[in-house]
């Protein structure tokens, strides 16, 4: 038996997606255990370029179960519209599963991202907009809706009237619009007929893959300095997508986890609001962006670039008791004549070597670097790692050092095949 959990390094968007799509070829069940569509994870592969926002990324293999699982919140509406898409690159939905304990994000859900990412002005998110937010908020209110309600007409009806008066008193005090719990019913009982062959209960098909011994990949959404408890808080979005997520999203005990891969870029990416210690807003800013196409998967916003910062990244191994590392996006930095990698932060005179508690406080650190020569050569059509050129190599192990984790895979393209394993795949799973 193993399971294999991919967690986000940085702030997101570090290639989770491709990286799943990668082992997925050889898992036999894929889990995505936590947020919502929120998320975005491009997969380029032999069928096609595709944007994931909710189905796991082990979809297109035909031999693999996907499960969405209890620690997701499911919009019922952009999964149909996501599953649509897929169909029509003959992807097929067999072996999809819906956790019928995952929340429901709502039409109003969203209405109310919108209005309070307003109401915080200059302190605003940046959030997604996709109601991730106050759908988690519901659900720890416990007037959430579940998978499971979009089944049953009753509890349906009867949650439904319990939320809409809640949500009515809130919409109110700031001029919404009211909900109408007989429209939503509707709507709601729709998505659950159309939706109702994928919406199970996961304990069972969970347990019965671990005890044949099978492999299991559970799929980050997220990352780990966006989380709730850890990340750069306020600035983070409202669940858990670290290990300690992967174990309570996917209904799997923390001993069972045999192998917690961190997903790193070979730089830094954000997108929102929120400090960025190492974020470069100069050219060098900009040749990532365009080099590393860094527009956001989901709502196409430019992403804020900067350097691998060492400091984040080896709290965030810590965090999650990283196992392995994989480095993404290697071949962006091609071109660069020098490479910097932040090791510590300067705050207000003083050394230190850990992120401050206070986003005002990350907000003023000076980051401290170390400078690494490039390589200023094509790294794109590299499949082995002793023919990556010694600078290249020098650089990935000097961020294996400082992060205090082995590194497993890096990436040096988008499509699937563009990697480069120094653990094989099969050895991760064993
Ligand atoms: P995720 O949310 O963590 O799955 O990552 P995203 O899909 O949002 O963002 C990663 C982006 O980088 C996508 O556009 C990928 O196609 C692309 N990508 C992933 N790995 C590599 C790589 O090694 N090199 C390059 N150039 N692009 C990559
Ligand atoms: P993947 O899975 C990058 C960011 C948003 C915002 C903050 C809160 O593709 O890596 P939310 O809508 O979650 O309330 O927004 O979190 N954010 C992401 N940034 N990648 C993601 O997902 C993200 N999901 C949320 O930009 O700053
Ligand atoms: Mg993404």
């Amino acid at each position: 038996m193993s399971v294999v959990a991919v967690i986000g390094g940085q702030w997101g968007d570090e290639g989770k997606g491709r990286i799943v799509d990668l082992l997925a070829q050889h898992a036999h069940m894929v889990i995505r255990y936590s947020g919502g569509n929120n998320a975005g994870h491009t997969v380029i592969n032999d069928r096609g370029v595709f944007k994931l926002h909710l189905i796991p990324a082990g979809i297109f293999n035909p031999s693999t179960a996907n499960i969405i699982g209890t620690g997701v919140v499911v919009d019922p509406a952009s999964l149909l519209e996501e599953m649509e898409t897929l169909a029509a690159a003959d992807v097929s939905f067999d072996r999809l599963y819906i956790s019928d304990r995952a929340h429901v994000i709502l039409p109003y859900h969203r209405e109310q991202d919108r209005l309070q990412e307003t109401l915080r002005g200059d302190g605003k998110i940046g959030t997604t907009g996709r109601g991730v937010g106050p759908a988690y908020s519901d659900k720890m209110e416990r007037i959430g809706l579940r998978m499971a309600d979009l089944r049953d007409e009753h509890t349906l009806r009867q949650q439904l009237a319990r939320a809409a008066s809640m949500k009515n008193a809130f919409f109110r005090a700031l001029n919404g619009p009211q909900v109408v719990a007989e429209e939503l019913f509707e709507q709601l009982r729709a998505y659950g007929q159309r939706l109702r062959a994928h919406i199970v209960p996961s304990h069972p098909l969970v347990q019965r893959a671990l005890q044949r011994g099978e492999r299991i990949l559970l799929e980050g959404a997220q990352a780990s300095l966006l989380d709730v408890d850890w990340g750069t808080y306020p600035y983070v979005t409202s669940s858990a997508p670290g290990a300690a997520g992967a174990c309570q999203g996917s209904g799997i005990g923390p001993r069972h986890l045999s192998r917690i891969l961190g997903v790193y870029k070979a730089y830094t990416t954000r997108v929102g609001g929120g400090p960025f210690p190492t974020e470069l807003r100069d050219e060098t800013g900009d040749l990532l962006r365009e080099r590393g196409h860094e527009y956001g998967t989901t709502t196409g916003r430019p992403r804020r670039c900067g350097w691998f910062d060492a400091v984040a990244a080896r709290y965030v191994a810590e965090l999650n008791s990283l196992t392995h590392l994989v480095i993404t996006k290697l071949d962006v930095l091609d071109p660069l004549p020098v490479i910097r990698i932040c090791t510590g932060y300067r705050l207000k005179g003083e050394l230190i070597d850990y992120m401050p508690t206070l986003a005002s406080e990350l907000e003023r650190v000076e980051p401290i670097y170390e400078e690494l020569p490039g390589w200023q050569s094509d790294t794109s059509a590299v499949r082995d790692y002793a023919a990556l050129p010694a600078n290249a190599r020098r650089y990935l192990e000097r961020l294996a050092e400082l992060i205090g984790v082995p590194l497993a895979i890096i990436s040096v393209g988008a499509s699937r095949d563009a990697s480069i394993t120094r653990v094989p795949v099969e050895a991760l799973f064993a």
